[in-house]
C-alpha cells in the first residue's frame, strides 16, 4: 500500500528480480539495458489496461467472429524524456500499435534541481479532442519530480488532456516527487515499480540506482 491512491506499485517476482540488478553498481551498462527493459515491459502491460477496445467481426478460417482490437478513434502517445527514458521506451514502441512518439529533452542542473529544456517534439495544437489522447510519459526515475511534473503540465494544462488519460510510468520512484506531482495534478496516474525511501543531499534517489541515463548509456567518466 501506499498513500498515493493513483500510484501502482507493481510486485512481481520478476520484477523483484531485475530491480537487483539494475540497483547493483557492478552491474554492467548492456545488463542494465536489459533489465530496465524487462522491467518496464511488465510495468507497460499494466499501464496500458486503461487503453479502449472495440469489438469488430473477422472471418477466421472457419467462421465468422467478434473480437476486441484497441479503439483506433484513439491516439496513443509514448512521451520519452532524453535521455534516460530513450532507453526504455523503445519497448513501448514495440509493443502498442500505430504509437506517436514525442520526444522532449531536459536534463536537471545539478545546482537547482530544475529542468533546463532543450528540445519539445509535441506539436502545439491538438488536431482532435483532448479525451481522445492517451498519454504515456516515460523516464526510468520520479526523484524531486520537477522533469516529469513539467512534462505533464504540457499536456494537462497547456493541452487540456484529461488528467486520467496522462499515464508516467517510472522504474522508481519516491516520495517527494509524488508530493510534487500529485499536489497539482490528482488524478494523472503513475505506474513504478519500486518507491524509496528519500532523496540525497544532491537530489539522488537513495537506495536507487545512480545516474539512470549515464548507467543506460554507459557514460561514467
Ligand atoms: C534524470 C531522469 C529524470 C530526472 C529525474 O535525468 O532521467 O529525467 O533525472 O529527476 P527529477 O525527478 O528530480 O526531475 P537527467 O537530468 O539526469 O538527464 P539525462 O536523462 O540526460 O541523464
Ligand atoms: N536522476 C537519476 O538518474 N537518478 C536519481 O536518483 C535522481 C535523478
Amino acid at each position: 500500500m501506499n498513500e498515493f491512491k493513483n500510484v501502482v506499485l507493481v510486485k512481481h517476482p520478476l520484477i523483484s528480480h531485475h530491480l537487483s540488478i539494475i540497483r547493483d553498481k557492478n552491474t554492467k551498462s548492456d545488463r542494465f539495458r536489459q533489465s530496465s527493459q524487462q522491467i518496464f515491459k511488465f510495468l507497460i502491460f499494466e499501464a496500458t489496461k486503461n487503453l479502449p477496445v472495440k469489438t469488430i467481426n473477422i472471418e477466421t478460417p472457419l467462421q465468422s467472429t467478434d473480437v476486441e482490437i484497441i479503439n483506433d478513434e484513439i491516439k496513443i502517445i509514448c512521451v520519452p524524456i532524453l535521455r534516460a527514458g530513450l532507453g526504455i521506451s523503445e519497448i513501448f514502441e514495440k509493443l502498442i500499435p500505430n504509437v506517436i512518439v514525442q520526444h522532449l529533452g531536459m536534463y536537471r542542473n545539478e545546482e537547482t534541481l530544475k529542468p533546463i529544456w532543450y528540445y519539445n517534439k509535441i506539436p502545439n495544437k491538438l488536431n482532435d479532442s483532448p479525451k481522445n489522447y492517451y498519454i504515456y510519459i516515460c523516464d526510468p526515475m520520479c526523484a524531486t519530480g520537477n522533469s516529469s511534473y513539467e512534462v505533464i503540465k504540457l499536456y494537462a494544462k497547456e493541452r487540456q488532456i484529461p488528467q486520467e488519460n496522462i499515464t508516467f510510468i517510472n522504474l522508481i520512484s519516491c516520495p517527494t516527487g509524488m508530493k510534487k506531482i500529485f499536489s497539482e495534478f490528482p488524478n494523472i496516474r503513475m505506474f513504478t515499480s519500486a518507491i524509496d525511501e528519500k532523496l540525497n543531499e544532491k537530489g539522488y534517489i537513495v537506495p536507487g540506482l545512480g545516474d539512470a541515463g549515464d548507467r543506460l548509456f554507459n557514460t561514467m567518466y
